[in-house]
This record gives structure tokens, C-alpha cells and sequence, in this order.
């Protein structure tokens, strides 16, 4: 059993494999938390401490104030001074307090109401606390859901009015951690467009610090997960807690040093993109977040990460082999058409692709981004026998078929948008923002998902698609629906992404077969939400290389390989080459976006040779474990090695940074070598102990432009 509940004590203790988690019901009503580290069978004893100007409630004194005590949840105006878990009323102030009432533990754990959750398998078990506020007449439902195996508890709650008015949720925050310490340094992605997940460290300070999205997506601009770790944390040592969301839209993390110096951890949709209005009997289910902590280092706590992702989270599709795919944008942009593209999959098929994906401006009047986005037919200029005659074709070239939709925008250049401009999401009366030409759809209009599906229905019936490039390419301004009451407006951003996900569930019964890459130009939804819905996520729209090895070396903190979708490309300046684009592509599940028509044979065969090799050992960055040497954010170059997870197979890369100043000899220590067995290097032949990859690999870098090193290792 992973969940206990001490009785006597009304304590509960959540176990996984290395850590435990653990809070007590204190005076009736409020939930104590008193321990999430290292796992251990000793917990503290409720600590409480006299603060001046604290608020408590009759019979007790200011050390019991909610503003000193650590808690499980916290609601607005009820004493708790600090940044609050909820904020809900029926009678306008904001106040709720919610007072402890039962729980429960089971097996398994239940579907959250149309979001995206991480699965159980057969060790999962759940703890819904329950607790009550009869003044505004809801219930709170607070579930621990825990993933012994890979140190993941994660936590969503739900709300319901039983009372007899109407409830307004104005803030949630499903995770929530008190800490009774700051001496913790923040590690947070930030970026932008093309220059997603850079990484940041810093040390906590008094104050709020927070990393948020406002617009609609999880974003470039800060990736909803973040890290807390000790000042001297290592790859290999010291402690770190790290947090996630599982959900793409609009969310905040948001990070409180009080005036004790302690930290509390909040995690979830905020208050500025999010409300929801509760009438008589209904329910809202909050996405869920999760967290992990690890007594061994970053490293530790990225494992956790990539394991608890690749078990509970990707779909078991993205376990298989993913297809090296051809894809068409960065050769052809919008010039495209079936001639050509049958070219394309006949000399794809010949150098050894999987697969032929035809990327935006297939359908429409899509000849330029200004148009088209919302009809999604295919152009009859482009493809005269229609769609099902030209995927007729690529497959008789004996390659499979993957094409690129945008179902969430809509062009006013389109069929569509002059049908129902109100489909459009828009205030009344003003004007709607622009961004890449487009306007967003309302999702939470159910009118626009029956329109999308019975639009690719018919367009793509009878067509064996494999996969689908499913793409999202502008954040949300003047955010208002036609068909939400005055009331119900301020809940558009989470109903936007709930009609999302009904759409890629409506997909996954339509197409079976097929597989799905997801893309917000790029890294714009690189988030656990989207990770549940595809095999893979196009991580950036730039592929320079050494750009990449920098967006990949962050986005392998928190999430696996087999998320990354890595192409080698560069068509407007072939600046670096091939060999050395490849290398830094084959770090995730590699793709190429190159002309494929004006290649030399020599260049072909050089690729073939690439998608072989490459296919000898990708199983190691799908499924094995990931060791990161030499971050390129802290040193001129990077380097980093996959592991079997019984040690008898490496990959180690290594990828210099031109313009190093000096010749360097580095020993790279792998440490999931097995010291008992003897590798060998798949391209020298050399011949290594275990002992010797543990005590350190020398290599010499060369310090040269396109200098890179890759070396696979079997145990013989
Ligand atoms: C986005 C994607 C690209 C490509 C274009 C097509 O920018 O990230 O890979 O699909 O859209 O318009």
C-alpha cells in the first residue's frame, strides 16, 4: 500500500519508491502538511509558531493561524495571507474555508471530465480528501493519485455545488506545497518563438516569483514546468522537487517566499485566463499537476520526469518506433503539388524514409499563409484527381502518408470565416487582433467541432492516413464567444481547450491508425496535455544546430526523447554539415526537411547510411535512460549519453560549438556502464571495459566548425 492513514494520529502518509509524502487533519479542519522528501518511516510532529497580525479562529491562538501553517489547499480571504490554492464564492467577497470532512483510498483512479490525465497501471492508487464550506455550499475534492514506482504524486481537485445558488471559481491551483524552507534555487524554460526552453537558474528570493501563460497556450514563452533545488544541486546530488502541469492552455506556477522564509509551491490555471461559474448540482474538475523529488541530483529528478512520461503519459504509440519522416515545409514551403510530391515519395521511398509528410498548403485557397486556414479540402489546382488518388500514389511508391492540419484557426481570407465570422473568437464590438493572418476558433463552440469533424471526415474518406501534423499558430487576444452568457465568458480559455481535446479524441477513433506529431510553431505546447495526445511535438521551428542542441539539452530535463521531434534541415544557408546536423538531430526522434529533389546522389546515399545507423540504435533514446555530461548552457559544447536500462548498450554524444578557443581533452564518465562486462564501439570496433566507460571516456575536442562525436557501445 502506498497511501496509509494513521487514525490515531488522522495523519496520512503517501510512499513511493524514495520518497513520502505526509499531512495530518489539525483542530477539525485544516490539513497540516508536514513532510514530502526522502523516503522515511520518522515524520516531524506539527510545528506551530506564534506570528504577530495572524488571523485564528475562536478558542485558539495566532500559532494556529492558516497564514503560518502549512496546508494541503488554501482559500482566499480566510486568514491565509500568502498566494491561495482557491478562490470561490457565491456572495461575491471571494471568501471561502473549507473544513476538513473524510477521505477515501482506492485502486486506480478515475477519468478527469474530458482532460487529459495520466494513466494508471496496476500499482496506481488514489486518496480523495473531502472537505466542505457550508456557507458557500461546495464540496472540495482533493486527489492524490501516486505512481510509486517512478516517485510521481499527482493532484487535481473538484468542485461541487450542493447548495442552492450559483458558485463562482475565480482562482485554482490544483497543486499546492508548502515548504518550510527558501534555500532552494528555481530552474525554469523560458523562450520564444524559435528560441524555445532556454535555461534559467536562480536562487528563490522573498516575494512571489512565477513563470505563466496568458495566451490560450502553454507556450514558448515559459514552459508550465519548473524545478525547486538546493544551492549546491548537482546532476548527481542534492535535492530537488520538480512540477509539472497536464494541460496545454493558459496556466500559472506560481512560487511564494513568506515572511517566515518559507516556500509554497502552487501549480495550475491561475485567475487571470480562467473563472467558472457553478449553478445548482454541477461540478468542475480541475486539470491535474504532478510533482516528483529526487535526494540524488537533477538527473534523478529528470528520470523520474522521463519514466513517469513515457509509462503514464505518451500513448503507447510513441513507444514503437517512430517513421524518419520526409517532410515537405522547409523544402517547399507552400509550393506544393502532386507532380512534385510524387516525386518526392519515390525518391524518399528509394533512400530509406519511413514516411512523406505533406506540410501546410494542401488545401483551400492556401498559396500563402494570408488565406485558407478553416477549408480544409484539397485544392483542385494542386491536386486535379483529388486527395485520395494522390495518397493512392505516394503509397504505390511504398511509403507512408502523414499530413499537416490546423483545425483550431481560420483565415478571414477563407470559405469558412465569410460563412460564420461568429465562429471566430472575438469581443463584440471590436475589432478582432490579427497574428500570422489568422483568427482562433471557439473551440468551446460546439457548432465549429461538428463543422471540423465532419469536414475531415469527408475529406479524408476512404484515405489511409498514417499521420497527421497537427499545428497551432497564434496565441488569443480579444477573447469572447457568441454562444457563452455575459457570466460564462471569463470560462472560454479552459472550455477552448477542453473542445481541443474532445477534437484529438474525436481523431484518435476516426484515424486509429494513424499517429500524431503536434506543433505550435513549433515548441509553443511543448506540455504533458499535448504529450498525451501525440507520439511526438515539433520542438522548434529553428534547426540551427547548435540553436537546438541548446532547446533539446532543456527540453530533456523534464521531458524524454521520445517527445522530441528533431529534423536535419537548413535550406536557406547550408552553414553547417550534414554529418554534424545529423548528430545533433539523432538526439530525439530524427526527420529530415530537405529538398529532396535537388539532391546529389552522393548526399542521398549519405542520408540512407544516416536512417540506418540511426535505426540501430534510436531504441535508446526512445525507451533507455538519459545522462546528461556537459550541458551546453554551462559549458562550449554538449555532451550527453542514452543508457539501456540494464546498462549493455551507451550512445554517447558529444557536439562542439565552433569558435571553441582551445583544444580540450574531456573524460567522460559513464556510469551506467555495466563494470563487469566488455563494450564494443559500433564504428571503431574499439574494444572497452565497463570500468574503463565508468572511470571516464577521454575524448579530444577538436574545437573545429561541424565537429561532433557519436559512439554507440554494446556490451559484448
Ligand atoms: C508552423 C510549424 C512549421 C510548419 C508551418 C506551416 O510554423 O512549426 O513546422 O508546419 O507552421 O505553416
Amino acid at each position: 500500500m502506498s497511501i496509509r492513514f494513521n487514525k490515531q494520529k488522522k495523519q496520512f502518509v503517501i510512499n513511493t519508491k524514495h520518497t513520502t509524502y505526509a499531512f495530518e487533519v489539525v483542530m477539525d479542519r485544516y490539513l497540516y502538511h508536514t513532510y514530502y522528501g526522502k523516503r522515511t518511516s520518522v515524520l516531524p510532529e506539527p510545528a506551530y509558531q506564534l506570528i504577530s497580525f495572524a488571523p485564528y479562529i475562536a478558542g485558539y491562538d495566532e500559532s494556529r493561524s492558516p497564514d503560518v501553517l502549512p496546508q494541503e489547499c488554501s482559500f482566499y480571504g480566510s486568514g491565509d495571507f500568502r498566494p491561495n490554492a482557491l478562490r470561490l464564492s457565491g456572495d461575491g467577497t471571494g471568501v471561502s474555508d473549507f473544513v476538513y470532512h473524510s477521505y477515501r483510498i482506492y485502486k486506480g483512479r478515475t477519468a478527469l471530465d474530458g482532460l487529459p490525465a495520466a494513466r494508471a497501471d496496476e500499482h496506481t492508487q488514489t486518496l480523495e480528501i473531502t472537505l466542505k464550506d457550508d456557507v458557500c455550499g461546495c464540496c472540495l475534492k482533493l486527489y492524490y493519485t501516486v505512481f510509486a514506482d517512478v516517485d510521481v504524486i499527482s493532484r487535481y481537485m473538484v468542485i461541487e455545488n450542493v447548495g442552492d445558488g450559483k458558485v463562482k471559481i475565480e482562482k485554482c491551483m490544483p497543486l499546492m506545497l508548502d515548504l518550510g524552507r527558501s534555500d532552494l534555487d528555481m530552474i525554469s524554460l523560458y523562450g520564444s518563438h524559435c528560441r524555445e526552453l532556454n535555461y534559467q537558474r536562480v536562487p528563490l528570493h522573498h516575494g512571489t516569483q512565477s513563470v505563466y501563460s496568458k495566451r490560450g497556450a502553454s507556450s514558448h514563452q515559459y514552459n508550465p514546468f519548473v524545478a525547486l533545488c538546493s544551492h549546491t544541486a548537482t546532476q548527481e546530488k542534492g535535492e530537488v522537487y520538480g512540477f509539472n502541469f497536464v494541460y496545454s492552455g493558459s496556466f500559472l506556477d506560481e512560487i511564494d517566499v513568506d515572511q517566515r522564509g518559507h516556500t509554497r509551491v502552487l501549480i495550475g490555471l491561475g485567475s487571470d485566463c480562467f473563472s467558472y461559474t457553478l449553478g445548482c448540482g454541477e461540478r468542475f474538475c480541475s486539470p491535474e499537476a504532478i510533482m516528483t523529488y529526487s535526494s540524488a541530483g537533477i538527473g534523478k529528478m529528470t528520470q523520474n520526469m522521463h519514466d513517469f512520461i513515457r509509462a503514464h503519459i505518451l500513448p503507447p504509440a510513441a513507444l514503437a518506433p517512430h517513421p524518419v519522416v520526409l517532410n515537405t515545409w522547409e523544402a517547399c514551403y507552400f509550393d506544393i503539388d502532386e507532380q512534385r510530391l510524387v516525386q518526392f515519395a519515390k525518391q524518399a521511398a528509394q533512400t530509406g524514409f519511413d514516411m512523406l509528410v505533406m506540410d501546410d498548403g494542401w488545401f483551400g485557397m492556401r498559396n500563402h499563409n494570408r488565406a485558407g486556414l478553416g477549408d480544409w479540402y484539397e485544392n483542385k489546382q494542386k491536386f486535379p484527381d483529388g486527395l485520395a488518388s494522390f495518397v493512392a500514389k505516394i503509397k504505390a511508391e511504398g511509403i507512408k502518408f502523414g499530413i499537416w492540419v490546423e483545425p483550431e484557426m481560420v483565415n478571414p481570407d477563407s470559405e469558412l470565416y465569410r460563412a460564420h465570422p461568429e465562429w471566430a473568437l472575438r469581443v463584440n464590438g471590436r475589432e478582432p487582433l490579427r497574428s500570422r493572418h489568422q483568427l482562433v476558433l471557439d473551440m468551446s463552440n460546439p457548432d465549429v467541432l461538428d463543422y471540423l469533424t465532419e469536414q475531415f471526415d469527408r475529406t479524408f474518406q476512404g484515405i489511409e492516413i498514417d499521420y497527421f501534423k497537427w499545428d497551432m499558430n497564434r496565441h488569443m487576444s480579444n477573447v469572447g464567444s457568441s454562444v457563452l452568457e455575459a457570466d460564462k465568458q471569463g470560462e472560454i480559455f479552459f472550455r477552448y481547450m477542453r473542445g481541443v481535446y474532445r477534437l484529438f479524441d474525436w481523431f484518435a477513433a476516426r484515424f486509429p491508425n494513424a499517429v500524431i506529431e503536434t506543433c505550435s510553431g513549433g515548441g509553443g505546447r511543448y506540455d504533458l496535455g499535448m504529450m498525451q495526445q501525440g507520439i511526438q511535438i515539433w520542438t522548434s521551428d529553428n534547426t540551427n544546430p547548435y540553436d537546438r542542441t541548446m532547446i533539446q539539452a532543456s527540453a530533456l530535463i523534464a521531458y524524454p526523447a521520445a517527445t522530441m521531434s528533431c529534423h536535419v534541415s537548413n535550406p536557406h544557408e547550408n552553414l553547417r554539415s550534414l554529418d554534424y546536423r545529423y548528430k545533433v538531430a539523432v538526439g530525439g526522434m530524427l526527420g529530415y526537411e530537405l529538398n529532396i529533389l535537388n539532391m546529389s546522389e552522393e548526399v542521398k546515399r549519405e542520408i540512407a547510411a544516416q536512417i540506418t545507423q540511426y535505426k540501430s540504435f534510436e531504441h535508446l533514446m526512445r525507451a533507455g535512460n538519459y545522462y546528461c555530461l556537459a550541458a551546453p548552457h554551462a559549458y562550449d559544447y554538449s555532451a550527453y549519453y542514452y543508457a539501456a536500462s540494464d546498462g549493455t548498450e551507451l550512445l554517447l554524444t558529444v557536439i562542439e560549438k565552433a569558435g571553441n578557443k582551445k583544444t580540450k581533452t574531456k573524460r567522460l564518465k559513464m556510469k551506467a556502464a555495466n563494470p563487469a562486462k566488455t563494450y564494443i564501439e559500433c564504428q571503431s570496433n574499439a574494444q572497452y571495459s565497463g570500468a574503463e566507460l565508468r572511470a571516464g571516456l577521454v575524448i579530444d575536442l577538436a574545437c573545429e566548425q561541424d565537429s561532433a562525436h557519436l559512439l554507440h557501445f554494446k556490451a559484448l
